[in-house]
Formats: structure tokens, C-alpha cells, sequence
């Protein structure tokens, strides 16, 4: 009787086991013929230094993307971009800055993010707006996009051949992948350049919301295209968009630096609980944004919701199971708890007390791969693999089940 009850027992487990194996190789291959992509400096991969070559001199020199496939890389990061690593997981490879003018590549799509892309309009803009500020806010990156669509459109349907770049279809837009990651640069800088109080922050999450509404329901309007003396025409809109919440703002070393006052109270992890409330608030508003969008829009394939703050808190309950030994430290950065100084910031030579400190270098710190923080602003490439990871494997993504397709995961430690 025990041994027959066991048998039993093993033969529905061997089934059970084989169904949830053979749901898993009958998902269809991750693969899109484009990826997109809106947002700040946590994802412009060339933006800022075509547009401020000077400005953002530094994003493409030493230590910034020292494992990047294709250094330099104009990126503010160790190695790749959370939207590196979504291209490379749904068969494409990382997507070029529209505003790149010298041998870009547009085959596998665009991206529209920018450092200083606050998710508000930016309103005021001279010279003289700090290091980390552009023009670029989501409302000009829609903007680039409308124009992007016109441009294809152009080439296809009133010039076709005159072009011999090779670009996406205008009608393949509805069958790709949309990324806006948007919202850091408005909370980050305000706080860094204390600008706002942590209270104040606090006040502009339904305004930095309501802006991320603004662009999606932008992307995802199908627009009628008058051209001159031609048919109208119908342009095509997103269908298949990844919108992504923000990491919690009180574990940045930045911000752990700068605000690491005699009353502050500190989480168990070790973070800021009053810089967390913020992008706690704002990453519950921005999922119900979502989800009122996917009400208004039913035609929409798909509008995900990333949990960035979950993929964080994970890591930061077992560093370990990460690989990750300094999860509140930056890499490239000097000083304090956190390696941390604003006066000599990753990609500079400048002086702490009366020390010189040259952070110019190629290893900046004893090991990249160990700590979720670059430079004390930006995620660092462990951090990102691990979050497209999640994403892609259903984890940390809703609804349920995100993606639904098989990732390819090759290029994943590539420095091709
Ligand atoms: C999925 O992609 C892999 C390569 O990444 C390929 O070997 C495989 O044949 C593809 N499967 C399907 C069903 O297209
Ligand atoms: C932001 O700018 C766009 C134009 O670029 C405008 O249509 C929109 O109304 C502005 N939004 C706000 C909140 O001012
Ligand atoms: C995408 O747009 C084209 C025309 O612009 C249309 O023919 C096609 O049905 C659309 N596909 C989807 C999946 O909506
Ligand atoms: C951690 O490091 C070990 C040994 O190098 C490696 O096998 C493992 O894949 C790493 N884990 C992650 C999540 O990177
Ligand atoms: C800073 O470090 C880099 C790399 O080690 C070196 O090439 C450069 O000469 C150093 N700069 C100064 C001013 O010491």
C-alpha cells in the first residue's frame, strides 16, 4: 500500500515536472524586429555627448563602460544598460541614439532616452543648467519619435530606394518593443542639487506620473499623417511597452552620501527610509498609471509594469546569491561610507582634503562586478543584468507571467 501510494506520488510529480518543462519549450522565441526607448541617463547610450560633445566628454571615456562589447560606450555605466541587456534578451543588439550622426546602426531601432530626460517638461534650459542637465525631456523624445515615424514613411512610401540605410519597417512599430524608464532624473537631481527637500520631492510624484501617462498615451495614439500633396496616411503606434518603476532612491550612494544626516533614519538594509517614501509613492502610482492606461487603450498587446524597486530589495536581502559584496558603495567614486564625494565624480581628476584623486582610470575599484552602484548615480552593470533577468524570466514583471517568451541569454557576459 506504502510502496503503491509512492509510485503514485512519483508518477504525478514525473508528469507534473514534464507539462511544466514542455509549457516552457512551447513559449515562442523573445524576438521583435525593433526595440525603443524613452528615459534619462539610466538609459541613453549617446544622446547627451552627440548633442553636448563637451559636456559629456567624459561618458565615453575611461572608466565608463569598461566592459562594454563596443567601448567606448557613451554610457554611465561599468558595462551595459538595463536596455542593453532587453535588446540582447528579445534577439536584437543594443539600439543606437537617434541623435548619433557618424556611422550609427538603426537596424535593430532607436533610442530616444537621454541624460537629463527628466519625465517633466523641461521649461527653462541655458549653458549654464548643470553637468547632468539637457533639454531632452520625454515630451521632446516623443517629439523625436512622431518625427522618426514621418521619416520612415518617407523613405518607404515617397522616396522608396533613395535610402540605403537599412531601417525598421514603419509597419513593424506595432510589433515592437517599447522601454520607458523615465522619472530618476526629475527626483535624483532635484535632491542632489538640493533644489528640493526630501518633503518637497514628495510633492512631485503625481506631476512626474502624469507625465510618464502623457508620453505613453502618446506612443500608443494612432495618429492620421496629412503629408503635402500625398494621402493621408495612418501611423502606426506602440502596442508592446515595458514601463519600469525606479530603484530606491535612499539606498543611492549619492544620496546615502548627501543626506546622511545626524537624525536620519535608515531602513534594515541600510537605506534612507525618507528618500524611499518617494520612490515607493511613485512607483505605486506609476503601476496604477499603467493600469488605467491598459483600461483606456484594450487594443494595446501588452503594457508591463517592471518592479526595478523589487529586483533592488531582492539583492539587498541576499547580496550573496548576486555576487554582490558592496551593495550601498559605488565603484567608481571615492570616499566616506558609500565612495561617495561630489567633488571628484567618476570619469575626474580633482583634489579630496589634500589628496588627489584621479578617477580616470581603468579599474576604479577592486571589483565592478560586485557592487550594484557605478558611480554612485547609476546602476552598475550586475545590477541591470539582474534586473532584465527577472523581467525576462516572469519575475518582478506584471501581469503575471510578463513576457511570456523564451530569452536568449548568449550575449549576456559578451564583450563580443
Ligand atoms: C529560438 O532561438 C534560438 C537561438 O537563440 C534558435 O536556436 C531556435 O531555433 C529558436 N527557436 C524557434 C522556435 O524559433
Ligand atoms: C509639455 O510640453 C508639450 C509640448 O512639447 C505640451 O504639449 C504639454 O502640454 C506640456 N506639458 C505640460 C504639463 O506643461
Ligand atoms: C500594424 O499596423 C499595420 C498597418 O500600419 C497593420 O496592417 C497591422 O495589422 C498592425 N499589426 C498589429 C499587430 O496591430
Ligand atoms: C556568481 O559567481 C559564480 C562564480 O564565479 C558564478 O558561477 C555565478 O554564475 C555568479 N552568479 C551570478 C548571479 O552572477
Ligand atoms: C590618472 O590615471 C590614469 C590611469 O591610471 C593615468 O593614465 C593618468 O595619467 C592619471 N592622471 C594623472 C593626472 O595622474
Amino acid at each position: 500500500m506504502k510502496t503503491s501510494l509512492c509510485w503514485v506520488a512519483l508518477i504525478l510529480c514525473i508528469l507534473h515536472c514534464v507539462r511544466l518543462s514542455a509549457a516552457q519549450d512551447l513559449l515562442p522565441n523573445c524576438s521583435y524586429p525593433a526595440v525603443y526607448a524613452f528615459g534619462d541617463g539610466l538609459t541613453d547610450v549617446g544622446n547627451a555627448i552627440a548633442a553636448f560633445p563637451e559636456k559629456f566628454a567624459h561618458a565615453e571615456l575611461d572608466p565608463n563602460g569598461i566592459e562594454f562589447p563596443m567601448h567606448p560606450a557613451d554610457r554611465f555605466c561599468d558595462g551595459k544598460l538595463l536596455v542593453d541587456f532587453l535588446a540582447f534578451g528579445v534577439r536584437r543588439r543594443p539600439i543606437y541614439p537617434v541623435l548619433r550622426g557618424t556611422s550609427p546602426d538603426f537596424r535593430y531601432g532607436t533610442n530616444f532616452a537621454a541624460v537629463g530626460g527628466s519625465a517633466r517638461n523641461v521649461t527653462l534650459y541655458s549653458k549654464a543648467s548643470g553637468p547632468y542637465y539637457t533639454p531632452f525631456s520625454l515630451d521632446v523624445q516623443l517629439q523625436w519619435f512622431e518625427r522618426y515615424k514621418i521619416r520612415l514613411w518617407f523613405y518607404e512610401y515617397m522616396n522608396p530606394g533613395i535610402v540605403v540605410q537599412p531601417l525598421p519597417t514603419l509597419n513593424s512599430i506595432n510589433q515592437s518593443l517599447f522601454l520607458v524608464y523615465a522619472g530618476y532624473q526629475d527626483y535624483f537631481y532635484s535632491l542632489y542639487d538640493k533644489t528640493l527637500t526630501p518633503r518637497q520631492a514628495l510633492n512631485i510624484v503625481e506631476e512626474v506620473v502624469e507625465s510618464i501617462g502623457t508620453l505613453i498615451e502618446g506612443m500608443l495614439k494612432v495618429s492620421v499623417y496629412y503629408p503635402p500633396g500625398s494621402p493621408s496616411y495612418v501611423m502606426p503606434a506602440a502596442k508592446d511597452i515595458l514601463v519600469l518603476g525606479l530603484p530606491p532612491l535612499g539606498c543611492i550612494p549619492a544620496m546615502l552620501t548627501i543626506y546622511q544626516t545626524p537624525g536620519a533614519k535608515y531602513n534594515s538594509h541600510g537605506c534612507l527610509s525618507d528618500l524611499n517614501k518617494i520612490t515607493t509613492k511613485h512607483n505605486r502610482l506609476l503601476g496604477e498609471k499603467v493600469i488605467a492606461l491598459r483600461e483606456k487603450y484594450p487594443d494595446t498587446l501588452r503594457l508591463l509594469y517592471g518592479d526595478i524597486h523589487g529586483v533592488y530589495t531582492d539583492i539587498l536581502k541576499n547580496p550573496e546569491a548576486y555576487n554582490i559584496t558592496e551593495p550601498l558603495k559605488a565603484c567608481c567614486g571615492v570616499g566616506g561610507s558609500y565612495s561617495f564625494n561630489k567633488d571628484v565624480t567618476c570619469g575626474h581628476l580633482g583634489t579630496v582634503g589634500n589628496e588627489m584623486v584621479n578617477l580616470t582610470g581603468t579599474t576604479p575599484c577592486f571589483n565592478h562586478k560586485a557592487h550594484l552602484s557605478w558611480d554612485g548615480v547609476h546602476t552598475s552593470d550586475a545590477f541591470n543584468k539582474a534586473a532584465v533577468t527577472a523581467f525576462l524570466t516572469g519575475k518582478h514583471i506584471y501581469p503575471e507571467g510578463g513576457f511570456q517568451c523564451s530569452p536568449d541569454f548568449t550575449f549576456w557576459n559578451a564583450r563580443m
